[in-house]
Formats: structure tokens, C-alpha cells, sequence
């Protein structure tokens, strides 16, 4: 078992519901020590239990006094396990210890000026007195908790930052793991190995030896395992290929409605480069069947779903029997299923993900390509599917990325794609004016996916995709560029 053991002298995060609570674990998880988000009631006698060498009490949007607030185990204040509040835990931490918690006049939102009394504890090392923070709060500390010191102040938040006699319990109302607050890292760093004496027990080199010892020690059959070209599910086969060699069979189904070329490329890079025992089952005819006359993207979308999972079992019965199904997605399984589930990445950060293929030796090309959904150009071809909008839709596509690369912008953006509808309009070509589609070019910013903003990208950038496009793509006469942001659009656009 993987995080028992490493649990051992890492750094619990305790999930009190905030917006950054996973972003804390990410920044301990780069110091080099385990960091896990686990639910706000895990007793302090599990926590003792797996050895944790200290606890962080995340953020959350509810009030301390609030009947339905979430509290942790009270035995956590008294002492025993290092902690450290932050925001809605720090209110937590003053409200256990006999301090005061109110509702402040005015909310404290976004970058605060945070003026360091002392300079031990988490500002140990820190040589300026006066920081910017990123504080997000409507409650706030109003009386310093018995046996605590004033350790920082910004101009709304006397107590912004404190800690108790012994300085084993911290309390900040800012928030040190968001980008914004300046030494945040050298803050959390000092918590984690100052205050908690906490070892580096984590890289990525360390999580593949022991994933890798794991698997081929627990796996005792034949494992399956979809591909789709993506990062995950490419990790995921070459960690496994590593681990169980050729107990591993992979299954890429060619839908018809990949991006230019990608097919064989997958094909070449695992099983040429990575030496993966992977099998290519072209079935794109049933999906451009079963997808004729359908217009309603949701219908599409469960079609798509439905043809996949056929194919799917089909080939586990005919190369079965498979003992495993490797899992790499967030998303659904196909039902009933009577395999046992392996997901190697399951704890894993996309960063750390990319981090592993990188040791597995698996390219950039792979590593670096940009999202692309499941149901592929079945949502970038609005309206019904057919082969004339989806050669429109991949060869627009490629130019896109193309004049990304070309351009140094293709590793900076979220996304770069093409989309065509049904939208017909006029051109000319030589003297002749001749109806044609009307392509969308969509390149978007974004961190995680929830949200995202169009990218500015340069008029000489947009210029060439467009002219390259009505040149170099039959049927197209018109190229639009989307400056819609997430909410209110998707980024895919259907
Ligand atoms: P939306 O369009 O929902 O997309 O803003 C968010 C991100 O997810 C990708 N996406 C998908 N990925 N299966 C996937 O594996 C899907 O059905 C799917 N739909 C969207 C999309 O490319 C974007 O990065």
C-alpha cells in the first residue's frame, strides 16, 4: 500500500472545503514531502496512527458559529501534532483556544499588505517586513487565543498571522499556498520542516520505484488498458508495461474522429518507441454510422459513449480473458464490468503525472499535446457528423496547432483547435463568388479547465492561420476567431 507508508512523516491536509485546499498539498508535495488532502474529521488518533509529522487545516467557506460548520477532532488543539490554520482553520484554531472569531465590516479580498512583527516561525528567513498576501475572508480572528503571539498584522487583520508559546500551532488568516502571496513557499517550507521537522520522503523518482515494486508484486493476471494518446492513459500504459511487461494488452479504438495523423502516431510512439503490446482497432465506420442524421450534441456524445464501450467488451472477449482494467480517467467506465480496477495515478497532480512519463521516458509530443476531449471532433463538428465538416474540422485543426508551434505559442496556451458548423457564407474565388463553411478558431488560457479566457494572441499569428486555412482547406471561405471565456461558454464548443 502505497500511502499508509508514506504518510509516514509527510503533512495532512485536512479538507475544511476551501477552493485551495488541493493547491496546499500540491506545494508541500514540491518541497519533497507526502502531502495528502483527506476529509476534515479524520481523528487525531489516525492521524498519530500513520506517524504524519504535521497537520494543515485548510480554508472553507462556512462560519465557525455557524450550527452546520465543519470542526475537526478537538484533540488536534491540544497539542502532540503540529498545525497550522489557515484561514477558516486559523478561525478554528482561535475559536478551540478561547479566542474570538466575528464577522469583520469590511471583507478582505485579494492582495493585503501583511507587516511581519517577528521574524521566527514561518517568516524564519524572511528578510523584507513587509509582504503582499492574497487574503479571502469575511470572518477574522477578533482576540488573540490564550498563550498565542502576534507573528504578522495587515491593515483589516490585527492577528494576521500568530503562534503559540511553544510554536507548534500556527494560525494565519492569508493564504501562503496561493501564487500571490510573496514567500508563501519559504512559509509553508519553514511549517513543514521547521515546525513539523518533516523528511523529504517524495519525488517522483521515489513514487515510480515503489509504484513500480507494487504492481508487479500485487498483479497476478492480464491487465487491459484503453489508450487514447492522452497523458494519462499514455502514462499510465508505460507505467504498467514497465511494471507486468506482457501481462499488459492496450486498445486504442480509432473513432473516426481523431486529429490528423494521431492514430498512427499513437501507434508509433507506444508500440514503436515504448515497445507497448498495443492493439489499433480502426472502428470508425460504426461510429460515422451510428452517428448519421444525429444533430443534438448530448445525443452524439452518448452514442459516441455507447459504440466505445462495444467495441471495448468486444475486444476484451476476444483477446481476453483480462484479470484488470486499467482506469486513468476521472470520467465513467463502461458498465458491468467484472474486472478489478488498477489506477496507478489516481493520487497524482497533472504536473506529477507529466513528470512520471517524463521518466518513463515517453516524449514531449505525447507529454506536451494539448487537452482533447473523449468524443474528439464529434464536438467540434457542429450539427450532424459527416466526412466533408470532419475533414474541415482535423485539417483546420492541424493548421491551428501548426502556426502555434511555428510561433512559440503551442506549450504556453490551455488550447488551440478549430470548429465548423452548419454556417455557410460568401466568398469569392477569382472572378467566381462561391458559397463555403465558415470555420472557428478557439485558443484559450487556463489553469484547470473550470474556467478559462481567450488567448490575445498576436494579429500575425491570427493572420496566418486564417489565410492558411482558406487557402490550404477545401470548402472554406471564412475564418472567425471565438472571444468567448468560460462561463459563459465551454471550451470545447458543444
Ligand atoms: P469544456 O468544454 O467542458 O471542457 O469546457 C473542459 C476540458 O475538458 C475537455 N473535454 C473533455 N475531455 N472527455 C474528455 O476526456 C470529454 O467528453 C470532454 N469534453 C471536454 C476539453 O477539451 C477541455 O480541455
Amino acid at each position: 500500500m502505497l500511502r499508509p507508508d508514506l504518510r509516514r512523516g509527510g503533512v495532512v491536509v485536512l479538507d475544511f472545503g476551501g477552493q485551495y485546499s488541493h493547491l496546499i498539498c500540491r506545494r508541500i508535495r514540491a518541497l519533497g514531502v507526502y502531502s495528502e488532502l483527506l476529509p476534515y474529521d479524520t481523528s487525531l488518533g489516525r492521524l498519530k496512527s500513520w506517524g504524519v509529522a504535521g497537520v494543515v487545516l485548510s480554508g472553507g467557506p462556512a462560519s465557525v458559529y455557524a450550527p452546520s460548520a465543519p470542526h475537526p477532532d478537538k484533540n488536534l488543539f491540544k497539542g502532540g501534532v503540529p498545525l497550522l490554520g489557515i484561514c477558516y482553520g486559523y478561525q478554528l484554531m482561535v475559536k478551540a483556544h478561547g479566542g474570538e472569531v466575528r464577522r469583520t465590516a469590511k471583507r478582505e479580498y485579494g492582495k493585503s499588505a501583511l507587516s511581519i512583527k517577528t521574524r521566527s516561525g514561518i517568516f524564519r528567513g524572511i528578510r523584507k517586513s513587509t509582504l503582499t498576501c492574497w487574503m479571502s475572508h469575511g470572518d477574522s480572528p477578533t482576540s488573540l487565543p490564550r498563550g498565542f503571539d502576534i507573528l504578522a498584522a495587515s491593515r483589516n487583520s490585527p492577528y494576521a498571522a500568530v503562534e503559540s508559546g511553544d510554536g507548534m500551532q500556527v494560525g494565519v488568516q492569508f493564504h501562503p499556498e496561493v501564487a500571490h502571496t510573496e514567500e508563501g513557499g519559504r512559509m509553508l517550507s519553514n511549517f513543514v520542516f521547521g515546525t513539523c521537522a518533516a523528511t523529504k520522503n517524495w519525488s517522483m523518482t521515489s513514487f515510480l520505484d515503489r509504484k513500480l515494486a507494487d504492481l508487479s508484486a500485487s498483479i497476478d493476471g492480464r491487465v487491459l488498458c484503453a489508450v487514447s494518446g492522452g497523458v494519462d492513459s499514455s502514462v499510465t500504459a508505460s507505467l504498467l508495461h514497465k511494471a507486468v511487461g506482457r501481462k499488459l494488452g492496450c486498445l486504442f479504438i480509432d473513432n473516426g474522429l481523431l486529429r490528423q495523423g494521431e492514430a498512427k502516431q499513437v501507434s508509433r510512439t507506444l508500440r514503436g518507441e515504448l515497445g507497448i503490446d498495443l492493439v489499433v482497432v480502426d472502428a470508425s465506420a460504426s461510429f460515422l454510422r451510428a452517428l448519421e442524421g444525429v444533430e443534438d450534441p448530448e445525443e452524439k456524445r452518448r452514442i459516441i459513449g455507447r459504440v466505445f464501450s462495444e467495441v471495448f467488451e468486444d475486444f476484451a472477449k476476444r483477446r481476453g480473458p483480462f484479470k484488470y482494467l486499467a482506469h486513468h480517467n476521472v470520467g465513467g467506465l463502461p458498465r458491468g464490468l467484472s474486472f478489478e480496477l488498477v489506477e496507478p495515478l489516481k493520487d497524482l497532480y497533472k504536473d506529477e503525472v507529466r513528470a512520471v512519463g517524463r521518466l518513463l521516458g515517453i516524449p514531449k509530443s505525447i507529454l506536451r499535446r494539448h487537452p482533447f476531449p473523449g468524443p474528439g471532433l464529434g464536438v467540434r463538428v457542429i450539427g450532424e457528423v459527416t466526412e466533408e465538416k470532419l475533414t474541415i474540422c482535423r485539417r483546420a485543426n492541424e493548421i491551428v496547432e501548426d502556426v502555434l508551434r511555428e510561433e512559440g505559442l503551442y506549450e504556453g496556451v490551455w488550447q488551440g483547435f478549430a470548429y465548423v458548423g452548419d454556417d455557410r457564407v460568401t466568398g469569392v474565388l477569382g472572378d467566381e463568388r462561391r458559397v463555403g463553411y465558415q470555420v472557428t478558431v478557439k485558443v484559450v488560457e487556463s489553469v484547470d479547465a473550470m474556467t478559462s479566457d481567450w488567448v490575445r494572441l498576436p494579429y500575425e499569428a491570427l493572420e496566418r492561420i486564417s489565410s492558411r486555412i482558406t487557402n490550404e482547406v477545401e470548402g472554406v471561405v471564412s475564418v472567425v476567431y471565438s472571444i468567448s471565456s468560460k462561463p459563459p461558454a465551454t471550451i470545447e464548443p458543444q
